[in-house]
């Protein structure tokens, strides 16, 4: 396992709140990191970079309050999703913003990771990057990254389609940096699962999404408490990137989810009716959505996660008889 001991001596629960278009804010990543996890925060959601100062300053705030009312609480890291889509100036002025709040944690998530890499380790911090397949993880490794976040089959957003029993341990079999799985994590159970696949973290979208904090149409969150799965449909045709797309939300802004006009390209909106945004409102969910049935907020949600890890690190185990058979063997 590789992930820094001092970042992993601030959580009491190996995992991320995941960086989210158009649903995390400022509310989403301090609660989460109270309650003791990574709070992952995409600067790209406040519309102008004085507003995501502003976040900035109300995190380091309420998070400095909390750590001196309660300072025995472990209290996770900030971590900021470095946007392929900011000019170089731009992610230049977010980093020396990042500086003055000591962030040492970067996400990337699409495109080739290397100038990124060389950027975040002059500045001192640690580079997370996005991966769905092998091929993937080969090129972040080449580009230096510090960790890659493995997105199995069944995620939100840009899932990947491979399943995360052989991804998390083959990556981990090349990769001596932090893993942190993620696609349909909802249970501490799959947190622990996670680790025993290799994985140092594990990476929560769509069950954030379903929290009193994100920063989204109370209609979405109670969508993925109240629909399952067989209501997504993973489709190039809403941005042009495949991407699971709740059905129900599809029909909300009058498109037929059967019958789905096709983007042109990646930044192409004109197949989508007026003042539709994909994100804002066509809602994306993964698999997660089966487990999911409330919208608690997130310290109600993290500490049942942690309920359950604890559950899933005492369930009884055949080491015992596997040793003794490997005794009588070569006995
Ligand atoms: C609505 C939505 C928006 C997302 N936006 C981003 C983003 O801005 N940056 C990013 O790195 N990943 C983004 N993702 C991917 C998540 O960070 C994460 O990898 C994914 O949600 C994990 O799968 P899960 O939703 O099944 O937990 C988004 C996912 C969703 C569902």
């Amino acid at each position: 396992m590789a992930l820094d001991p001092n970042i992993r001596s601030h959580l009491a629960l190996p995992a991320v709140c995941a960086p989210m278009t158009a649903v995390t804010g400022p509310e989403l990543v301090t609660e989460a990191c109270k309650s003791g996890i990574i709070g992952a925060l995409p600067p790209q959601n406040a519309k102008r970079f004085e507003e995501f100062e502003g976040w900035m300053k109300q995190i380091d705030d309420d998070l400095k309050q909390f750590r001196d009312a309660n300072p025995n609480t472990r209290v996770g890291p900030l971590a900021i999703n470095l946007s392929t889509q900011k000019s170089l100036d731009e992610i230049a002025e977010d980093m020396k913003l990042c500086a003055k709040y000591g962030i040492k944690i970067f996400i990337t998530a699409m495109g080739n990771p290397s100038e990124m890499a060389k950027r975040v380790h002059d500045y001192g911090g640690v580079i997370w990057h996005d991966v769905t397949s092998l091929k993937h993880a080969e090129k972040a490794m080449q580009a230096g990254v510090d960790g890659m976040t493995c997105i199995g089959a069944g995620g939100g957003g840009h899932s990947g389609t491979m399943s995360h029993l052989v991804l998390v341990p083959k990556v981990r079999q090349m990769f001596n940096g932090t893993i942190i799985m993620a696609g349909a994590v909802a249970t501490g159970a799959v947190i622990r699962a996670g680790e025993i696949l290799g994985a140092d973290l594990a990476y929560l979208g769509t069950r954030m999404i379903a929290t009193k904090e994100a920063r989204v149409d109370p209609r979405y969150s109670q969508m993925l408490a109240d629909d399952t799965s067989q209501d997504l449909i993973f489709t190039p045709k809403v941005t042009g990137v495949p991407a699971n797309w709740m059905k129900n939300s599809l029909r909300l802004v009058g498109l037929d989810p059967d019958d789905l006009p096709v983007a042109k390209g990646h930044r192409d909106r004109s197949h989508l009716p007026e003042g539709v945004t994909p994100w804002r409102d066509i809602w994306s969910g993964g698999q997660a959505m089966d487990l999911i049935n409330d919208v608690p907020t997130v310290a109600e949600l993290v500490k049942r996660l942690r309920q359950e890890y604890v559950a899933a690190c005492q369930i009884p185990d055949m080491a015992d008889a596997a040793r003794q058979s490997g005794e009588a063997l070569s006995a």
